[in-house]
């Protein structure tokens, strides 16, 4: 097969969950760069419409439904919109999570409500965003873990900044790598390829302090750009990374290596 056409995305038919956030409007413009049709979704209407608009003036196929991965019945909304307005799903990106918990002295009940956001519910999605890939022959899917998920949080880049690292993003970004393996083979026979990316810190105006420390320590000497993953999540759903299921890449600079 040509280059072109392994890495061809054309008409695909592309989720991106917390597609409104930081990495999720790059990936959003990687796709729709391509030449794939988008779905951004999250919570707010409002934010993905903003953004589906501006792709859309520019001539980019980007849609919007807005689902709450809190809700069993939201995630089954989702699904059914998607068979019904666009036929099938070829692409999914496991991108949303939720932040209830800031320190590791919060209350339980945060612990609680990250569990129902982004342990349940990041199954949950997966799980009938697989389904209904499986009913169109398979695709691709990737989720977007962190660095965090198999190195413990470096304290001392928050000291002297209101910024920390909560004990729920680790555990649930871990979680996430075990899941990808357990799935790359229980969907391998439906055709569907499951990786993940662990990126490091995304640049996004953090506290002075902690920027100078944090770009000292990478040895590519700066946190990750808009444009960092866009390449990443092309590779991983195209056929470009056709022989390729249960890995995770990470993408942190040379932190960790
Ligand atoms: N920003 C970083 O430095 C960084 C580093 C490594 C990994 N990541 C990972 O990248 C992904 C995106 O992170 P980000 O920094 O862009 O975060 P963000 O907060 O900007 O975006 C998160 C998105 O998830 C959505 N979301 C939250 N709860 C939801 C719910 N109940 N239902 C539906 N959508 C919901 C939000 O609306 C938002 O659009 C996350 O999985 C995060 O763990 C981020």
């Amino acid at each position: 097969m040509h280059i072109n056409e392994l890495y061809d995305l054309e008409n695909k038919i592309v989720l991106v969950t917390g597609g409104a956030g930081k990495f999720g409007r790059s990936i959003v413009e990687a796709f729709a760069e391509a030449g794939s049709q988008v779905i951004v979704s999250s919570r707010s209407m409002e934010k993905c419409k903003e953004l589906a608009d501006c792709y859309t003036k520019a001539g980019y196929k980007v849609d919007v439904i807005v689902y709450d991965q809190g809700s069993h019945e939201s995630v089954l909304d989702l699904r059914k919109s998607i068979k019904e307005q666009f036929g099938r799903l070829d692409i999914f990106v496991n991108n949303a999570f939720s932040l209830p918990m800031l320190h590791y002295t919060d209350p339980l009940e945060l612990w609680e409500s990250s569990m129902k956001i982004n342990g349940t519910g990041m199954f949950d999605i997966v799980r009938e965003m697989a389904g209904l890939m499986a009913e169109s022959g398979g695709g691709s899917i990737i989720n977007i873990s962190s660095m965090k998920a198999s190195y413990s949080p470096d304290f001392d880049l928050y000291e002297g900044t209101d910024m920390d690292s909560p004990p729920d993003y680790n555990f649930h970004k871990a979680g996430m790598l075990g899941l990808t393996k357990y799935l790359a083979k229980k969907l391998a026979g439906q055709n569907i390829r499951i990786n993940s990316i662990s990126p490091g810190g995304l640049f996004a105006n953090q506290q002075k302090e902690f920027l100078t420390k944090y770009c000292e320590k990478v040895p590519l000497k700066r946190m990750a750009n808009n444009d960092d993953i866009k390449g990443v999540v092309i590779f991983l759903g195209s056929n470009a990374s056709q022989y390729i299921t249960g890995i995770d890449i990470l993408m942190d600079g040379g932190l960790h290596s």
